[in-house]
């Protein structure tokens, strides 16, 4: 018997029949992510970020404690989410949420989220149509549109003229090449190829190859943050393309700053575009770092998904707040739709069509820095939108 049926519509309604309604002291928020396994460090940054922010601003919204229940999933895996998602809402009675690394996941508790009245607080996955599935879907990270427009709108003054994509092939992948691709062709450009990789792809030889045989200029890569990212770069370092002079430009989740110091070398070069960087100067970001500090996190460690969870958690509060700790999904949704604050990341917003986070993406380069390595960044495109989301089909609004 399939994870959907052992947890069947009636369990939920039965278990929401006990707590709707009725005034919570303590809210929950269930949390998912990858907490173990080879995707650990990003998960870990969720936690770090709840907890910094946690430890800033207490731990009541609007009177009510909030307590956060952590649930692992390691890998892409839509049952296993489902099941977790079903088991937070009915046997935790968790009123919000969060988390969720991968797209597949946070595609599959997508559909509980209307009956059982709780929103999502997306801390990472990047597909484009996951705030346009359900009305009760907020994100804080990125999407791959928000991130690859930039980097097409790039690539004319990084040499590169023709491209070929390099992609995970799953759903944040096609939206990447998408992206790219649709704006580096209005643009002028041409893409040579299209490689999409399977994930879990470890060698990437016939890749580089298909690279080089491409005779582009430059490559524009996505893969998810984790050992296929590192994998990439090091092998695009020790092979033909670096040799021949090919350009490497990525989305930030190739060369995210836990990798930097293993890549050494490899990664020293490649251009990418993203919403946060460790390095970021700015006095929010420098407050944000003391506080992850002060929860335990090393700074080697600190990662895109801590800044996401942090600003999430800034999301659930005031959602706590607006609804008086009741459950309201569409009260606690409304709350957020054009908020405005400065993250760590610089000025934000959440759109109110779209409920995803809007904010500078920046072109970044990873350089030698002191005893480390950094992204630094020397371009910006200030309050970008999602540009996927005009662009994928949905269901008409409510
Ligand atoms: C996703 O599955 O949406 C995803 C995962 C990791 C990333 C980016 C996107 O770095």
């Amino acid at each position: 018997m399939g994870a959907g049926t052992r947890f069947g519509t009636g369990v939920i309604i039965a278990g929401l029949l006990l707590s709707t309604g009725a005034l919570a002291d303590t809210v929950r928020v269930g949390v998912v992510g990858p907490f173990s396994g080879p995707y650990a460090v990003y998960g870990k940054n969720f936690r770090l970020g709840i907890e910094a922010y946690v430890s800033a601003q207490g731990m009541k919204a609007g009177g009510h404690e909030v307590s956060f229940v952590y649930r692992d999933l390691d890998a892409p895996n839509p049952a296993r989410a489902k099941a977790i998602a079903q088991e937070l809402i009915v046997k935790e009675n968790v009123q919000y949420l969060a988390g969720f690394y991968f797209t597949p996941n946070a595609m599959a508790a997508v559909p509980l989220l209307k009956e059982a009245k709780v929103p999502l607080v997306v801390f990472n996955a990047a597909t484009s149509s996951i705030t346009a599935s359900s009305p009760y879907v907020v994100r804080t990270s990125f999407t791959m549109w928000q991130n690859a427009v930039p980097a097409a709108r790039s690539a004319g003054r990084l040499g590169i003229a023709s491209a070929v994509t390099a992609v995970s092939d799953y759903a944040p992948g096609i939206d990447a090449e998408t992206a790219f691709r649709t704006t580096f062709e209005t643009l002028g450009g041409r893409v040579r190829d299209s490689i999409r990789i399977p994930l879990g792809t470890s060698n990437f030889a016939s890749v580089m190859q298909r690279i080089v045989d491409s005779g582009a200029d430059g490559v524009f890569a996505f893969l998810p943050s984790g050992p296929a990212t590192f994998g990439f770069v090091r092998a695009f370092h020790e092979s033909g393309p670096r040799q021949m002079g090919i350009k490497l430009l990525t989305t930030g989740d190739v060369v995210t700053e836990p990798d930097l110091p293993a890549l050494g070398a490899a990664g020293v070069g490649v251009y990418s575009t993203y919403h946060y960087a460790v390095s970021h100067v700015s006095p929010e970001n420098a407050a944000f770092l003391e506080r992850i500090a002060a929860v335990g996190g090393q700074r080697a460690e600190v990662a895109m998904t801590a800044v996401a969870a942090y600003d999430g958690t800034h999301l659930l509060y005031r959602m706590i707040e607006a609804t008086g700790g009741a459950r309201d999904p569409d009260r606690a949704i409304e709350a957020v739709k054009g908020l405005a604050w400065t993250s760590p990341r610089g000025p934000v917003s959440i759109d109110p069509v779209s409920r995803h986070i809007r904010q500078t993406v920046h072109l970044r380069v990873v350089e030698r820095s002191g005893d480390g390595y950094i992204n630094r960044e020397i371009d910006s495109f200030p309050d970008q939108p999602d540009h996927g989301f005009e662009a994928v089909p949905r269901p008409p609004a409510r």
